[in-house]
């Protein structure tokens, strides 16, 4: 039975499938971005997280929000159990003809985005709509207070923000009060700095999503930070990439991850976290 964890008021799987790689630079095409999607959901995944911005810089708007509608559209199984997390406040560009992300926190532009966003998922109300980025230029309780008309108008149900500080849940929550259910943001073997909100959002109750849970596009120096997992991984005959996932869920019940993946084979694989029992000696070895 594949893990199921409270994501606030919503039931659904510990293990999502971060759609990102599907719709950025080096996606592998619509079909198989469908396929990666069908693939998870027929193995029991039941949380889907996507965004605005999840598409090429310079091309079509919202591809990634359209592949999971489109994604959804085609599945034979049970779409309500479905949840699917989108997020605004992102947006792709260029800088000196790189593809890059920047931010607008503005209310006015959240706002038109989420409903955007409604409308390219084709529901009426969004599952769990994040505010993605704090934008420097806005004060942080304005973009919020966009978030709260969002959910007060029906646009979303339930919201979270990302890439927040302790400071800033702290503003969300006087703000969002218990429609406030996820805080996402960058946590993996690479990546600890956000540890400190990770013990904050369990001491208040809200669910801590991971994003880039297996270290995302990492430096070649970061590779030896995986060692120890690989070590537990051969042990156990499975992928390091489930041992760093099931690791991440055994820090709290309120843990979700939400790896990436470009096709059925590597999504596949790490559903299989959530049922990998980690022993205390080898929980131990990983680090807290
Ligand atoms: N809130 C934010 O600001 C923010 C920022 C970044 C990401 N995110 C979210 O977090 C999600 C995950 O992050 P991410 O995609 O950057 O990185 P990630 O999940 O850390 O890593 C994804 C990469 O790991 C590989 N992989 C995944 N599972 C594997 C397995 N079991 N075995 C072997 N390889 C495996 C994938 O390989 P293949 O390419 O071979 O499939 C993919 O290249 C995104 O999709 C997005 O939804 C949010």
């Amino acid at each position: 039975m594949i893990l199921h964890r409270s994501l606030g008021p919503i039931d659904t799987t510990a293990v999502g499938l971060g759609e990102m790689p599907l719709t950025l630079e080096d996606n592998l095409g619509k079909d198989t971005g469908i396929d990666t999607i069908h693939a998870a959901l027929d193995a029991g995944c039941r949380h889907i997280d996507t965004a605005w911005a999840y598409y090429c810089s310079g091309g079509e708007e919202q591809t990634g929000e359209k592949l999971v509608r489109a994604a959804l559209e085609t599945w034979k199984g049970p779409r309500d159990e479905i949840t699917v997390a989108t997020k605004v406040g992102h947006f792709r560009n260029f800088t000196n003809g790189v593809p890059t992300w920047d931010v607008d926190g503005r209310p006015e532009r959240l706002i038109h985005d989420a409903k955007q966003s409604a409308q390219a998922l084709g529901v009426d109300s969004i599952d769990l709509l994040y505010f993605h980025r704090p934008d420097p230029k806005v004060p942080y309780a304005e973009s919020i207070e966009a978030i709260r008309q969002l959910l007060d108008a029906g646009v979303a149900r339930t919201a979270g923000i990302s890439n927040a500080s302790i400071e800033q849940i702290d503003i969300a929550r006087s703000i969002l009060g218990n429609r406030l259910i996820a805080v996402q943001n960058q946590y993996s073997p690479v990546y600890r700095d956000s540890a400190d909100t990770l013990a904050y959002t369990a001491r208040l109750g809200l669910a801590f999503v991971c994003w880039s849970p297996l270290g995302g596009y990492r430096k070649v120096k970061d590779e030896h930070r995986f060692d120890a997992f690989r070590d537990v991984a051969a042990e156990l005959g499975v992928s390091y990439q489930q041992v760093v996932l099931a690791w991440e869920l055994s820090l709290g019940e309120h843990v979700f991850v939400i790896p990436g993946a470009h096709r059925p084979a590597t999504i596949l694989d790490s559903l299989k976290a959530g049922q990998l029992e980690l022993s205390e000696t080898q929980l131990s070895r990983l680090g807290d």
